[in-house]
């Protein structure tokens, strides 16, 4: 038995004739760099997600780069964001020379508190940067309502939920900015990096588009310092075969992350009373009513955690943890904000754990991996 964490191989079997097709229309044409596919990717992501602007760009790392340059962030500035995501996010920030502020997580959904927000906002404050952890799309409405009061745009770092709603809305179209990521795991993925920005604001567009193409408003021309950030054309083509079956890969991943759940519950109630003996308790990350998450990771709150990885490990069971330390505890970064004032980043990260998740992850494997786990 071989059960993958990510199954690259099933997607490519199916999809392998629009793949080859497409990568075969890009090496005959030979625009390798910003040729057609580009712009038609474009123009489908922005049908997709219903913002007016898509820009894609050389990664997700860079899609928030080219944000926050976009947004005009200097040294100095504050950043208001989570701990508890990958390493870009705050990464981008401190490259820019502004400051990452960290704000704690809900602790059954892992995605920024929304209602801790504000008593963090100074007259330094110059934006938020909400990340939509998991699939799943972080309180926006709260965050961006306390982004208006506050006169501040807000970033939704979505490079895990590109393909979720949040209130009938797609998540990369729910604020100021939203910023995917096509690394080949991601829910939309190329097979290599990428990443894409959207907007509804015409000049934050134009910023974006000038910084990716090293700030320039022409040909040599150039308007504005920027970054060598444009996505191949063969990125572009990867990623517009795969849209052939993105609509039903959502639907599935949604059905197995729904199926994960289903197939814990008769072991939860039973844990919480192993958990009264002293045995370990598990339970999965909580999906808001009002949202879809696109499950990039289907991950369990493990209160012995240990334990569930020797059993995953012993039946060979592949996992992952997202993330083992919060950014704020991290060397590069703990000094340059409070290692200490996010109880819940600290004490998830010693207990999230994520299980295998693909469109094409089969009922049986789903059964073993839940009964191995259960035992
Ligand atoms: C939350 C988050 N932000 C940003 C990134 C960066 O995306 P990329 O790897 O495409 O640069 C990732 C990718 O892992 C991510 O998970």
């Amino acid at each position: 038995m071989t059960i993958r964490f990510v199954d690259l191989k099933t997607q490519y079997r199916a999809l392998k004739p629009q793949i080859q097709d497409r990568i075969n229309r890009v090496l005959e044409h030979g625009q390798y760099i910003m040729g057609p596919e580009v712009a038609e990717l474009e123009e489908k992501l922005t049908a997709y997600t219903g913002a007016k602007h898509c820009i894609t760009v050389a990664s997700g790392t860079e899609a928030l780069l080219i944000s926050l340059m976009a947004l005009g962030i200097k040294p100095g500035d504050e950043i208001i964001t989570t701990p508890f995501t990958f390493v870009a996010t705050a990464e981008v920030i401190v490259l820019i020379g502004a400051k990452p502020v960290f704000v704690d997580i809900e602790p059954d959904t892992c995605n920024i508190n929304a209602s801790k927000i504000e008593e963090k906002v100074t007259s330094k404050t110059k934006a938020i940067m909400p990340v939509s952890l998991y699939g799943q799309p972080a309180d926006m409405d709260a965050i961006n309502a306390i982004a208006t009061r506050h006169n501040l745009p807000v970033i939704e770092d979505a490079a895990q939920s590109f393909g979720a709603q949040y209130k009938g809305n797609k998540s990369c179209n729910l604020s100021t900015i939203g910023c995917t990521s096509f690394f080949p795991s991601k829910p939309l993925g190329c097979y290599g990096d990428g990443g894409a920005i959207f907007t509804n604001d015409d000049s934050i567009a134009q910023a974006c588009r000038e910084i990716r193409d090293h700030g320039q408003s022409a040909r040599y021309v150039h308007t504005r310092v920027g970054v060598g950030g444009r996505m191949d054309t063969l990125q572009c083509a990867i990623v517009l075969a795969k849209l052939d079956r993105f609509d039903w890969e959502i639907e599935q991943r949604i059905k197995i992350g729904q199926r994960y759940t289903e197939l814990l519950q008769p072991f939860l109630p039973s844990s919480a009373s192993r958990a009264a003996e002293g045995g370990a308790v598990i339970h999965p990350i909580v999906i808001r009513p009002d949202c879809t998450s696109v499950y990039a990771q289907y991950t369990l709150i493990c209160s012995d955690r240990e334990s569930t990885q020797t059993k995953l490990k012993q039946a060979e069971i592949p996992m992952a943890i997202h993330y083992p330390v919060p950014l704020n505890e991290q060397v590069a970064y703990q000094h340059r904000c409070c290692p200490d004032c996010t109880p819940n980043s600290s004490r998830l990260a010693k207990q999230v754990l994520s299980l295998p998740m693909s469109p094409d992850l089969s009922t049986k494997d789903q059964e073993t991996i839940v009964r191995l786990l259960t035992n």
